[in-house]
């Protein structure tokens, strides 16, 4: 959450600027850069995009900035960053929590420090203002800064003589150097286009100046990165974009898998995630199950209070490769082997991975996952040994071929006030990520359930229109047309997903005739496309849904 990015070098500003947008999935409460401007550093902030405080990119050869998802201190002005020191020589962008902001501010204002904002992160300037006016080196400085703080950050400092002091501990951070400029950020995206790309390793100090770097500490090359651009093209927003992109998306995918021996998996077997992706863990202990594994799906955050055995294999799955509830798993040291589905080249979890099996989806700008998910899903089939993937991405242009019917649905969705979605088995994994998609970007209340379980509760809220989608499968199609049935008889308006219809008057959305142990990877795409259409229909941006941020790093 939050993105921070600097340069030194010719056009900085305009390079800081463009940056931010690019970072803004990270999180846009507010917004902000620090630049050099005649020997001081100036700072333009506030409340909102960076479009909206910066109306020409300043110009300037040294420049960082941020885009905040607020932790600490409410969304103002005041709380955006940078953050300036009592002198003004100094700004700091920071991700992540510092622990001990209050103690270390107290100390800091009985010692005459000024503050003028909320949050946890401006004692890092003020720490770093004392340091260097006690006459030690910038890095040095750094090196004392972050010896007071306690907690996770990534943090870039810009000075007035056009230096930028970065540092990070659990949160991510990644410098870039192309020719004679120097570049930071807290995300690859911006990166792309650099050769020399490098991710600081925890713990360690980078002093970036005109012409050089100095490195405490380590980083490593990162490998792997697209480079393909992340434009529109002719979408209205990334998420319609990326839902189109699945077809390309999973047949890339399936060609990296080709190149790729299956890890080895054996013995117990726990499958962690957040979000979407442990929608993507459930698909994957059911096939683990079906394959006759010992498998159990987890949600992050709850992992820490199992109180079951160790597993002997831990398939950790995170499109970002950043989930601070996923990661600090992984810190607190598992004693199994871990395996990392990531679609993030170069992302924290690598750290910690045995082996890595990446989702080719490129770039996934929206904070709605949808082709990282479809493609997920497709590698957990891969390493469950599913065979038939290669029907997948026909399979699911199949689907975006004709969204007619999809698009009305919508219009009578958008209206809603709440919505269940119902699926047996496997196929509850797809009512599941599918309640997910519409509540997050239509802020349409959706509740998913088991089929055959909502009689005993749910079906009291069933009242005349009251839309109820099912996600069905061969397998279970005798069972869940009586819940539909029931459904229906309460007044509940039915549409199924699913390749046959249930019955004469039901409204079907049809998917190909797959195997049905992959129809999850088809059946999902109708109802992100639903969940897309509402959220335009009511008015909301689905590429940037109130609250939330693409990539959580905080607990
Ligand atoms: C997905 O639409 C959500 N934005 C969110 O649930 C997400 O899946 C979750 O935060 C996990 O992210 P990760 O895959 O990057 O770990």
């Amino acid at each position: 959450m939050c993105g921070i990015i600097g340069k030194i070098g010719p056009d900085a500003g305009r390079f800081v600027v463009e940056g931010l947008k690019a970072l803004e999935y990270r999180g846009y409460d507010s917004s902000g850069i620090a630049f050099v401007d005649s020997g001081s550093v100036k700072i333009l902030k506030g409340v909102g995009t960076i479009d909206k405080i910066v109306r020409e990119p300043p110009l300037t050869d040294a420049a960082i900035g941020h885009t905040r998802w607020a932790t600490h201190g409410g969304v103002t002005d005041f709380n955006a960053h940078p953050h300036s020191d009592c002198t003004g020589k100094y700004a700091v962008a920071h991700n992540g929590i510092i622990e001990n902001y209050a103690d270390l501010k107290s100390e800091l204002m009985n010692a005459g420090h000024r503050f003028r904002s909320e949050t946890d992160s401006e004692v890092i300037v003020h720490l770093f203002e004392d340091a260097v006016r006690r006459g030690v080196s910038y890095m040095d400085a750094l090196t004392y800064t972050v010896s007071k703080i306690r907690g996770q950050y990534a943090l870039a400092i810009l000075t007035a003589d056009g230096h930028i002091l970065a540092a990070r501990n659990g949160a991510p951070f990644l410098f870039a150097k192309d020719g004679d400029a120097l570049y930071v950020s807290s995300d690859p995206v911006p990166l792309l286009f650099a050769p020399d790309v490098y991710r600081l390793v925890d713990g360690s100090l980078l002093h970036l100046y005109p012409g050089g770097y100095e490195l405490r500490g380590s980083a490593r090359r990162v490998t792997g990165i697209s480079a393909r651009r992340v434009d529109l093209g002719k979408y209205r927003h990334y998420m319609e974009k990326e839902i189109f992109e699945q077809p390309r998306a999973l047949a890339e995918t399936l060609r990296y898998l080709q190149t790729l021996q299956r890890p080895e998996i054996s013995g117990r077997v726990h499958l962690v995630a957040a979000g979407t992706s442990y929608h993507a863990a459930l698909y994957g202990e059911y096939l683990l199950r079906m394959q006759g594994f010992d498998a159990r799906a987890f949600i992050a955050s709850e992992y820490l209070y199992w109180r079951g055995q160790e597993p002997d294999v831990l398939i950790a799955i995170s499109q970002s490769g950043e989930t601070e509830d996923l990661l600090s798993i992984l810190r607190n040291g598992v004693s199994s082997e871990v395996v990392a589905i990531t679609n993030t080249p170069g992302s924290t979890i690598e750290e910690y991975a045995r082996d890595v099996v990446y989702t080719r989806a490129g770039p996934e700008v929206g904070v709605a996952a949808t082709k990282t998910y479809t493609t997920q899903l497709t590698v957990l089939a891969w390493l469950a040994g599913i065979e038939g993937l290669d029907q997948l991405p026909e399979a699911v242009s199949q689907v975006l071929k004709n969204t007619s019917l999809i698009e009305d649905l919508s219009k009578r969705v958008a209206s809603a006030r709440s919505v269940y979605f119902l699926g047996r088995g496997l196929h509850l994994v797809t009512a599941k990520e599918g309640a997910l998609k519409l509540k997050e970007i239509s802020y349409i209340h959706a509740e998913a359930y088991p089929a055959g379980e909502s009689k005993h509760g749910p079906i009291s809220l069933i009242e005349d229109g009251f839309p109820v989608f099912f996600s069905v499968g061969p397998s279970v199609y005798t069972e869940t047309a009586s819940n539909v049935e029931e459904m229906r008889a309460r007044g509940a308006w039915t549409v199924s997903v699913s390749p046959n219809p249930l019955g004469p008057e039901d409204v079907h959305i049809a998917v190909p005739s797959i195997p049905e142990v992959l129809l999850p990877v088809v059946e999902i795409v109708p109802l992100q496309l639903l969940a897309y259409n509402a959220a335009v229909l009511r008015g909301n941006n689905p590429d940037r849904p109130r609250n939330l941020a693409k990539s959580v790093t905080v607990k």
